[in-house]
């Protein structure tokens, strides 16, 4: 693959304004091992003209192909503890005292192929089950990514061992989840149950979600420009209800937005409680 100065910035361009992500000037590397796939099974010689086939072919499924390939979908279950131990500990139980007999409603962000949303849900369950009745109404997680190979992953709930391994300990392991075949596990309808998958870029229009009391965006803004970052966090706001906590990944912070959130030390983690 030819990855030229201009057609590198081309590719830059279209990628940032397609989902965000910002590439380096030197991730020439990163692009081709990424890309070069497609490109071979496309018969695309550049990245000039791969963004040149995407403008002139916009119904080819060529650019949501290409995102998907530039997403890092890095993830594991109960990712850095700390939120979910905050979710159990902290949150719902404010949400129970300030909101009696109503449904919890929460967003995970950019779900990858899921650990995160079924975290939580198996966090929820843990929750009421030292803490029975209280959650009277239950919980709803949307979860959303952009990917769609990642959302297929999501939905079918299946992990191999490899994925299972990572920050699931046995006694979740045996209670929320069903063996599938050698190596293959599914997690349980009800922890699935409280999950609804949805494709969203966090570039679009947020008006279908709705009002969430908890949002989940971990790891994610990372990739996104200061500005960008700056312009998620405002529409996630406007997507909390007064008094709803953001959770950012642990190497996150918010710099700044002084008007809109406030800083909630939790020891250990730290999380943001919309104004
Ligand atoms: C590193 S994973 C983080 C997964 C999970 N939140 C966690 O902390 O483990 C980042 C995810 O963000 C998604 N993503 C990247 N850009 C996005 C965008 N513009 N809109 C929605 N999701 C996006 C990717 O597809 C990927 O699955």
């Amino acid at each position: 693959m030819s990855t030229g100065n201009l057609d590198f910035e081309q590719f830059r361009v279209f990628l940032e304004k397609a989902c965000g992500i910002l590439l380096g000037e030197n991730k020439q590397y990163l692009v081709s091992s990424r890309l070069n796939k497609l490109m071979e099974q496309q018969g695309i010689k550049s990245l000039g003209e791969l963004v040149q086939r995407i403008q002139t072919q916009p119904r080819s499924g060529l650019r949501e192909q290409v995102v998907d390939a530039m997403t890092t979908n890095e993830t594991l279950w109960f990712r850095d503890t700390y939120p979910f131990e905050v979710l159990k500990n902290k949150v719902i139980p404010e949400f129970i005292r300030a909101n009696p007999g109503q449904r919890l409603r929460m967003w995970s962000a950019a779900c990858s192929s899921g650990q995160e949303p079924y975290s939580i849900s198996m966090a929820i369950d843990e929750f009421e089950r030292s803490n029975l009745g209280q959650l009277k109404m239950g919980a709803q997680i949307v979860a959303t990514d952009l990917s769609g190979t990642m959302l297929t992953n999501c939905k079918a709930g299946e992990y191999d061992s490899l994925a299972i391994a990572r920050g699931l300990s046995q006694e979740r392991l045996q209670r929320y989840f069903e063996t599938k075949g050698p190596g293959r596990w599914a997690v349980k309808p009800a922890i699935r149950s409280r999950v609804e998958f949805r494709s969203f870029n966090l570039l679009d229009s947020y008006a279908s979600l709705g009002k969430f009391d908890v949002v989940f965006c971990r790891n994610v803004l990372i990739y996104f420009s200061a500005q960008v970052k700056k312009d998620i966090l405002l529409r996630i706001h406007s997507t909390l209800k007064p008094g709803g906590y953001l959770f950012l990944g642990a190497s996150e912070a918010l710099n700044g937005l002084p008007d809109h959130y406030q800083m909630v030390q939790c020891s250990p983690g730290i999380i943001y409680q919309a104004k």
